[in-house]
């Protein structure tokens, strides 16, 4: 058969057969796809193969370091089915565009996938993730990530650079943000109801897309908190904490992995043959496809890695690194690594197998334009209902950090509020980093949502007090704090001294988060703190609302006002979700999903720690601060309700679990307080002696209940040998037999404990 006849039996075929595979996941392998697929990689060229492994940023967002090669080029590229791949496409118009070129011109017809970051929403906003994390709702996090997926399909993108599981630690790091927080099993349950909502049931529904968790690893653990910086941990570290969400990602059937930045232990994850080719494609048996990070292949020239594009190319490859994102390295080296011998082309096979797989299994060979659609654009983008759903989980992620003498909620019958600080009006700031396609200044203020509750009869006394930022804020560069413009206190100051109470809104502008916003004060940034001193000066009575997206320091600020709210940055409806809490509508369920430090000399800080051989106590010669104690200030877990809940010692099923067996672990709680509220009921578990050190307690459950006042619930807990499995010193996941102990409560810190053995 001549290459054209094969090609158009290869087409029919594609086309004919497509509708029958119903794969759910990306490890189910549906054999009549893996036919296609084989059939594809015997007709084509090695630098075919080579151009699905080349990913191309667009025009839209630049996420990276500017492209080398200019627009022309590019397209040249596009037309000689060189790409397999663009980020930072959009709109159902552009994708078709893009689309085009490859669909009329290449020789194979291989459809792109268009991939972008759709962190926490597309153009509706949800809360950035860690603050949606703190809403430890399963169900309202996946029904986000499935609005955002509808959204992103809508305006013909596949592919989402989300969910970020990875464990992060240090309040430095500016990247917090957006991922699931400080606990592997938060994280990994998040994680995979993020998925779930990205990915839908099936991945060919036209309102699915792929997910891709990152970075896979360690990015997370940067020394110091730096950005990109060195990681180094053993193998039970890495294995225990950094890789269990993504091995929970991978079971559920994400459809790629991104590597990441950082090395670990010497060796950039890029090239990691641990990571990439042992534990991700072959102990957990992933058949999907893994992306570079920008630019992460020719940076390990940077890292001393690699002395070369061609050896970068060459350690790449080899180390599983399927598609290079907008790095240059591939398109250039892969090619002659195979005619010179350095590479085997199976590698290649390997990875453009993943990488057709995925793109079959998103229905783009049936048609590559399914998602390229204006009409479903212009009915699914920024709905009523979607926004909505946002302010819903935006109500859910807020957490009450402090409510002496019921400070909180406000009463409606107020005669005058005062609303103060730099945040207190802002309609950007709220909407966080890694924005997609949010509208600029297009969210609900808090003063807005104060507004829209309040009827005419309350004076609202607004005074933004000072500036957090100066000049220009964008994504692209660095941000400017205001240092020592404090021209507005004298308003501010007046505003409160007229005024029955004070709500302060303070904290981070939303580009002192994200990518590359690494800081070493996380104190209240600028002049914040003075106006806040200014204002206490005069009025006590203050509710302060934080905005932000990592953990603060809020040592001082925690000794001058009664009430305390963080509300993350909270999206599109922010303002509303804020107001409907601070005036009662909405009793608060949100829990810390990171521990908020006293001081950032304790960062890393997590409630997970090792015993160590001398654990913190009074005494001199034991693992502590001279200056500072070791525990949070609010810790893991962490959130008060306007009600109050009373917990029941824990009754165990039996005082031995046994190994085809399972133990029973319940609590009766009783809201003892006044009003309706919501509890995140949390289980940890700790391993007293086993084969490599392990944590005082660890998450590994928890539920969430309603009760009304007076009510009480019994929450029953299940445990399982896998309850209690970990990454052994035998290299593998087991549970060791020996003594355990339970802990339940409302969070990290205050909890119940009982003890059984494993057999
Ligand atoms: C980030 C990734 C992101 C990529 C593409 C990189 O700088 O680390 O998380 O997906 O850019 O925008």
């Amino acid at each position: 058969m001549n290459t054209t006849k094969a090609l158009l039996s290869l087409m029919v075929l594609a086309f004919a057969t497509q509708l029958a595979s119903a794969q759910k996941g990306v490890n189910d392998l549906d054999p009549v796809t893996e036919r296609k697929i084989d059939s594809i990689i015997n007709l084509m060229t090695l630098k075919e193969k080579m151009g699905q492994m080349v990913q191309y940023n667009g025009s839209f967002d630049l996420t990276g370091a500017p492209s080398e090669i200019d627009g022309n080029t590019k397209l040249q590229k596009l037309r000689a089915g060189e790409v397999g791949s663009m980020l930072n496409v959009l709109t159902a118009a552009g994708t078709r565009e893009a689309q085009e070129n490859v669909m009329k011109y290449s020789r194979l017809k291989i459809p792109l996938i268009f991939g972008y970051d759709v962190i926490h929403g597309y153009k509706t906003m949800f809360p950035v993730p860690l603050g949606e994390s703190a809403s430890w709702d399963l169900e309202a996090i996946e029904n986000g990530a499935r609005i955002a997926a509808v959204e992103t399909a809508a305006s013909g993108v596949h592919w989402t650079f989300a969910p970020m599981v990875d464990v992060s630690r240090d309040a430095r790091w500016g990247r917090i943000m957006e991922g699931g927080g400080e606990d592997p099993y938060l994280n990994s349950v998040i994680g995979v109801a993020r998925i779930k909502g990205f990915q839908g049931t099936d991945l060919s529904d036209v309102f699915s897309i792929a997910a891709c968790a990152k970075h896979f690893a360690g990015y997370g653990y940067g020394e110091g908190g730096r950005d990109y910086n060195t990681v180094n941990v053993g193998i039970s570290e890495l294995q225990n904490s950094i890789l269990m969400p993504f091995k929970a990602a991978a079971e559920a059937g994400v459809a790629t992995f991104m590597n990441s930045f950082n090395e670990i232990d010497g060796t950039p994850a890029t090239a990691s043959v641990y990571l990439q080719r042992e534990v991700l494609k072959k102990d957990w048996d992933y058949k999907g496809f893994v992306v570079s990070d920008w630019g992460s292949i020719v940076e390990m020239i940077n890292h001393g890695y690699a002395k070369d594009k061609m050896q970068a190319g060459e350690l790449a490859v080899k180390g599983g690194s399927d598609m290079d994102m907008e790095g240059l390295v591939y398109e250039e080296s892969l090619v002659p690594l195979v005619e010179n011998g350095s590479i085997d082309e199976a590698l290649l096979n390997d990875a453009v197998r993943r990488i057709l797989r995925v793109k079959f299994n998103l229905g783009l060979f049936e048609d590559p334009y399914k998602y390229s659609d204006e009409t479903r654009e212009a009915q699914n983008v920024y709905t009523e209902a979607h926004l909505e759903a946002s302010e819903d989980i935006a109500r859910k992620s807020i957490v009450l950090l402090k409510n002496e003498n019921n400070a909180l909620p406000l009463k409606t019958s107020l005669k005058s509020i005062a609303v103060i600080g730099p945040l207190a009006a802002d309609k950007d700031s709220p909407l966080g980093n890694w924005r997609a396609q949010a509208v600029p200044n297009s969210a609900v203020s808090v003063l807005e949502g104060i507004q829209n509750k309040l009827g005419a009869a309350v004076e609202i006394n607004y005074a933004k007090g000072a500036d957090l930022a100066i000049g220009e804020r964008a994504f692209i560069q660095p941000l400017k704090l205001n240092q020592t413009d404090t021209t507005g206190f004298a308003d501010a100051v007046a505003a409160a001294a007229k005024s029955e109470v004070v709500v302060m809104v303070l904290g981070e502008d939303a580009y002192q988060t994200g990518e590359a916003r690494s800081y070493t004060d996380i104190t209240l940034a600028g002049v914040q703190q003075e106006l806040l001193d200014a204002v206490h000066a005069v009025n006590e009575n203050i509710v302060l609302v934080l905005m932000n997206g990592r953990p603060l320091d809020l040592s001082k600020p925690n000794e001058q006002v009664p009430a305390i709210l963080e509300t993350w940055f909270l999206g599109s409806r922010a303002g509303n979700a804020i107001a409907d809490v601070l005036f009662g509508d909405y009793n608060p369920s949100g829990k810390l999903p990171v521990s908020f430090p006293r001081n950032v000399g304790q960062e890393p800080l997590y409630y997970n720690r090792k015993n160590t051989g001398r654990p913190s106590s009074d005494l001199i010669f034991y693992s502590g601060y001279e200056d500072s104690s070791i525990e949070a200030l609010f810790p893991f877990g962490f959130g008060l309700s306007y009600t109050s809940f009373e917990y029941s010692d824990i009754s165990l099923g039996a005082e031995t679990l046994n190994a085809d067996g399972t133990l029973t672990a319940s609590v009766s709680v009783t809201n003892t307080g006044d009003v309706a509220g919501k509890e995140t009921v949390q289980l940890y578990i700790r391993d007293l002696f086993a084969s490599k050190t392990r944590p005082i307690k660890e998450l590994r459950d928890f539920k969430q209940i309603e009760l009304e006042p007076g009510e009480s619930k019994t929450v029953t807990f299940v445990i399982t040998p896998k309850t209690l499995e970990f990454y052994s010193a035998n290299n593998i996941w087991e549970t060791e037999p020996g003594d355990f102990e339970v802990m339940i409560g409302t969070n990290s810190m205050d909890l119940k404990k009982a003890a059984f053995s494993y057999e």
